[in-house]
């Protein structure tokens, strides 16, 4: 579709049936009209990813646009802040040598999850840009969790309905091979429970939240637990309900994480440079489904 609303002009193409749509002919680096801003978070709220292309963003650029969505995070994992803009959270294997460091920065990112499940009120929306992109790899994959709960079986429907994940990111980084959390971070980042369906506010959806950081099920066995959030999140992620965005230079990527799982898939990251850049909006405490 080509959004033709007064002097805006940007086309609004879906990625999959479902899933995600692709945004040319608009400048994030200049301010949005409120105009133009509604017609984004309308096909932002229906289509839940977002690909932003041809962006040129500086760090200021990339934060002003963030806020238009809602106040912003300052993530617990404080070694990946920039600097200067704590607000952004940089994910990069290029070391202070500016040669890639042959490790992945973060595996964390690598499994299954929805940003900031494990904080009491999680995130509504990531908004991702690309500042040096792989040239092989380095994928961002997005599922649809919506559409995977309203595929599951009627009795899978029924069993799960008023269960509780605990979200926990030690767990979640211990498992991913990522340093464990200081002592400090891990008092601001106790773990929490979150319904295992969530109402989707924009559309009136239920979604299935669950994710990497979830470690088990509220009163259930360990084992038990596991093996669901296993089954439900092998279910949610396949094929039929994936995204998988191969990133070009100059692309911005946002996704809604009441909604979505992503994960980052591997590079060749000794010998390739990738650094992307992130803003968290902040969400809601997630209303049963
Ligand atoms: C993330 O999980 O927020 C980052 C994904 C990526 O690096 O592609």
């Amino acid at each position: 579709m080509t959004v033709a609303a007064m002097r805006h002009d940007f086309e609004i193409q879906p990625l999959t049936p479902r899933l995600g749509a692709e945004v040319t002919g608009v400048d994030l680096a200049q301010p949005l009209d409120d105009q133009a801003f509604a017609l984004i978070r309308d096909a932002f709220d229906r289509r839940l990813v977002l690909v932003f292309r041809d962006q040129h963003l500086p760090e200021p650029a990339h934060i002003a646009f963030s806020r238009r969505f809602g106040a912003l995070e300052v993530h617990v994992l404080n070694q990946y802040l920039d600097t200067r803009f704590p607000e952004l959270y940089v994910i990069s294997n290029v070391g202070p040598d500016g040669k890639p460091r042959g490790v992945h920065p973060d595996r964390g990112t690598m499994v299954w999850h929805t940003d900031l499940s494990f904080t009491r009120v999680p995130s509504y929306a990531t908004i991702l840009y690309g500042v040096e992109i792989a040239t092989t790899g380095g994928d961002t994959m997005f599922a649809d969790m919506l559409s995977a709960y309203e595929a599951l079986p009627e009795a899978t429907k029924t069993e799960i309905a008023g269960l509780r994940a605990v979200h926990d990111l030690d767990v979640s980084r211990r498992k991913a091979g990522d340093d464990p959390l200081t002592a400090d971070q891990r008092a601001k980042a106790p773990p929490v429970d979150h319904p295992v369906v969530r109402l989707h506010g924009p559309s009136g959806r239920r979604g299935l939240y669950l994710g990497s950081h979830a470690s088990h099920i509220e009163g259930w066995p360990q084992d038990k637990g596991e093996a669901l959030i296993r089954q439900l999140v092998a279910h949610a992620t396949e094929k039929r309900f994936v995204y998988r965005h191969r990133w070009r230079h100059g692309d911005l990527v946002m996704w809604d994480n009441r909604a979505t799982l992503h994960r980052a898939t591997d590079y060749d990251t000794g010998n390739d440079r990738r650094i992307v850049r992130r803003t968290v909006v902040t969400g809601e405490v997630p209303v049963p489904g």
